[in-house]
């Protein structure tokens, strides 16, 4: 009853202000055909990523854990002709079918994927010349590491930078102190490195919808 519940405000909602679009239907499509797990943000929640980056005035995103990319094009939707998206993804599949759908879509200019895991792949892009300070991080990958995601993400922004954390609340699980579950392991601890970071200043939401009972962890780079 409850989720049937949320489910139907979730389609009151998304029906009025998150209207179908054609690359983003395709995007779904695709990684359901290529056997991709239905776990990507709702709609109206990508719709709220978006609003976020545009908020922000971003004109960079880094994203860690991309899947078909439909968070992806939200985010890439809110950048300027030259902005710049980089996502990353640990599944070779899993890429190809997100640059597959970025095309689609018409941001392969503005977006990349890069495969490997990310543990791997972010101090490479430390390293880089050029790469960041991304104005706005969107964290969505396993969530053991979610820890460490944070402390990347602090090498690649600046201050006034945002930091958005995907599947902060999991059903409440995130309050049970005695949880051995390694993804809430690692999202209490990544919790608790916000929360004793000096360079952040966070809240986290409580959501419901499609996605279950679930939330965000929204963070602002203070210095
Ligand atoms: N942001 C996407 C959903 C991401 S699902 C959306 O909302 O549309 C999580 C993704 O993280 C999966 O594709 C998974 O393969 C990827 N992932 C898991 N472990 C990873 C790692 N160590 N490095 C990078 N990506 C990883
Ligand atoms: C899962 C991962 C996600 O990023 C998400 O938004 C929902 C579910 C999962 O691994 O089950
Ligand atoms: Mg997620």
């Amino acid at each position: 009853m409850t989720q049937e519940l949320w489910n139907a405000v979730d389609r009151y909602v998304t029906d009025l202000l998150v209207p179908a679009d054609e690359a983003l239907t395709a995007a779904l499509a695709a990684s359901d055909a290529a056997g991709l797990p239905s776990i990507a943000v709702a709609p109206n929640q990508g719709k709220l990523l978006h609003l976020l980056a545009r908020i922000q005035g971003a004109r960079s995103v880094l994203e860690i854990g991309t899947l078909g990319g439909y968070s992806t094009i939200w985010l890439a939707r809110a950048l300027p002709e030259d902005g710049r998206l980089i996502s990353l993804e640990y599944s070779p599949a899993h890429a190809d079918v997100a640059r597959a759908n970025l095309a689609r879509a018409g941001l392969d200019k503005i977006a990349e994927v890069r495969t490997g895991a990310a543990l791997t792949t972010l101090p490479k892009l430390v390293a880089e010349p050029g790469a960041g300070p991304f104005d706005l991080v969107f964290i969505d990958a396993d969530k053991e590491n979610n820890p460490r995601y944070v402390e990347w993400a602090l090498k690649l922004t600046r201050p006034g930078s945002v930091i958005v954390v995907d599947n902060a609340v999991r059903g409440g699980a995130v309050a049970d102190a005695q949880t051995t579950d390694p993804a809430i392991v690692g999202t209490r601890e990544m919790y608790e490195l916000v929360a004793r970071e000096p360079r952040l200043d966070a809240t986290a939401v409580q959501t419901v919808g499609t996605k279950g009972h679930d939330g965000f962890l929204l963070a602002r780079v203070v210095a």
